[in-house]
């Protein structure tokens, strides 16, 4: 099982380190195999000295080592904090930020050449939804276009871009239909994210073929955060 938060444009350099040790202090007392992943804000990044089942990564990087690319972070600029793990295709870099298929493309090709987890984000819009579950996979498997399922360090994260930051979360029937239907083809952890809170997050982990959970919203404190890797502690004694 995955947990993993995504703290978007939230937290300071401070805050971040605060969340990470309390994070670390609470999975250090346990002895389980949940595996949780925190993406920070890249001034956030540190060299943290955490537990093995613990990665801090980062939500965006610019396909190269170094260069010239004005506000933009490179590999080299990531190594130095040891990174390990890069989300990829997240909605808001899609949508708001306006992300192109070709650039998420190259940036997972980039980060695969580097040998990083990658948690590459797929999910469909509201009128996509509403016109059914084959118009969503239909949606989905497009965005997949190039990608490399194969990639041994891949992660999948499901999030419908209606149900991030809104309060909405896809009905349980609906999570496992889609992620049923990527099972199909893709051998990966299958997460999925779109305002799963600590009250519901152990009902979604209870779904077929849910490996985990990709939050924001609910997991920016570390007590929140805490319970989810708790609830899914609890889900693999089950
Ligand atoms: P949310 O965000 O939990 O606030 O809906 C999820 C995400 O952006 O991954």
């Amino acid at each position: 099982m995955i947990i993993a938060s995504n703290f978007k444009t939230n937290h300071t350099r401070k805050s971040t380190r605060e969340f990470v040790l309390q994070v670390e202090e609470f999975v250090s007392k346990t002895d389980s195999s949940v595996q949780a992943r925190i993406y920070p804000a890249a001034t956030a990044l540190d060299n943290f000295e955490v537990d093995s089942s613990i990665k801090v990564g980062a939500q965006n990087f610019y396909p190269t080592c170094k260069g010239s690319y004005t506000g933009e972070i490179g590999f080299e600029q990531l190594q130095e904090f040891e990174v390990d793990s890069v989300l990829i295709g997240h909605s808001e870099r899609r949508y708001v930020l306006k992300e192109s298929s070709e650039l998420i493309l190259k940036k997972f090709d980039f980060a695969k050449e580097q040998g990083v987890e990658i948690l590459f984000c797929v999910g469909e819009p509201k009128e996509i939804r509403e016109a059914g579950i084959d118009a969503v996979m239909a949606y989905v498997w497009k965005q997949f276009d190039g990608i490399d399922l194969d990639y041994d360090r891949l992660v999948i994260a499901y999030e419908p871009v209606w149900a991030i930051g809104t309060g909405l979360t896809a009905s349980n029937e609906d999570i496992k239909e889609v992620l049923k239907r990527l099972r199909e083809s893709i051998q990966k952890p299958l997460l999925y994210g779109g305002s799963v809170k600590v009250d519901n997050v152990g009902d979604i982990l209870d779904i077929e073929n849910c490996d985990g959970v990709l939050v924001g919203t609910a997991s920016w404190t570390a007590e929140a955060f805490c319970k989810m890797i708790e609830a899914a502690q609890k889900n693999g004694e089950k």
